[in-house]
């Protein structure tokens, strides 16, 4: 079980310091956008090699931005540890995720909720996480979208059948409820922003969200 914190609902204005105060993360979230794939814009590569100095924790950067293949070395350069690609957004998916390996990181891939689980089903044999959006891409603060969690099952039995260790990540409307439906459906990493910075405990809030996933498992 990982909890990745998405710094999208940090405060931008004191963006180490308060990415920082959510203690306890396995890694921090990092949500790329570029007003073309998604109505909002956000953070580049100098932000990311800013942060780098500023933590040891992995960075799991989540490009939502059209063209990633080049970008992908100026974030790998910058100090990424995981790049997700979505299969949206380039019609040569698997060269992204070539890339990405090549560079010598974890390469992740994404699903928006309309595009169906298939979607990854070539990608099994290269990809190390999946990410699942649980949202529309593009804001954090939105409510989880309860048939993504369909597709977070049918992931699930793809990653078991094709025998590769394949994290299976959430992202979007995550809280100490919604993580819990999303751990019985098999993710084990998840993403949440405006939970775990909304909070005036941003610490107590990823302790809490890892036992309510634990907990979820244990009762499985
Ligand atoms: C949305 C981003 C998410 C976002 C999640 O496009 O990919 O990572 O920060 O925010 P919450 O957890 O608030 O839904
Ligand atoms: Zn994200």
């Amino acid at each position: 079980m990982k909890i990745a914190p998405s710094i999208l609902s940090a405060d931008f204005a004191d963006l180490a310091d308060s990415a920082a105060r959510a203690e306890g993360a396995d890694m921090l979230h990092i949500d790329v956008m570029d007003g073309v794939f998604v109505p909002n814009i956000t953070i580049g590569p100098g932000v990311v090699a800013a942060l780098r100095k500023r933590f040891s924790l992995p960075f799991d950067v989540h490009l939502m931005i059209v063209n990633p293949e080049r970008h992908i070395s100026a974030f790998a350069e910058a100090g990424a540890d995981i790049i997700t690609v979505q299969v949206e957004s380039t019609p040569h998916v698997h060269r992204a995720v070539q890339m990405v390996k090549q560079a010598g990181l974890k390469a992740g891939v994404c699903i928006n909720p309309a595009t169906p689980a298939c979607m990854v089903s070539e990608l099994l044999d290269i990809a190390d996480m999946i990410l699942i959006m649980t949202v529309n891409p593009g804001f954090g603060g939105q409510t989880m979208i309860p048939s993504a969690l369909r597709k977070v099952e049918e992931v699930s039995r793809m990653v078991q059948a094709s025998g590769r260790q394949i994290d299976i990540e959430v992202d979007g409307g995550i809280n100490e409820a919604t993580i819990v439906d999303a751990a019985r459906a098999g993710a084990n990493v998840f993403v949440a922003g405006s939970h775990v910075y909304g909070s005036s405990d941003p610490a107590a809030a990823v302790r809490r969200l890892r036992e309510a996933a634990l907990s979820a498992i244990a009762s499985r």
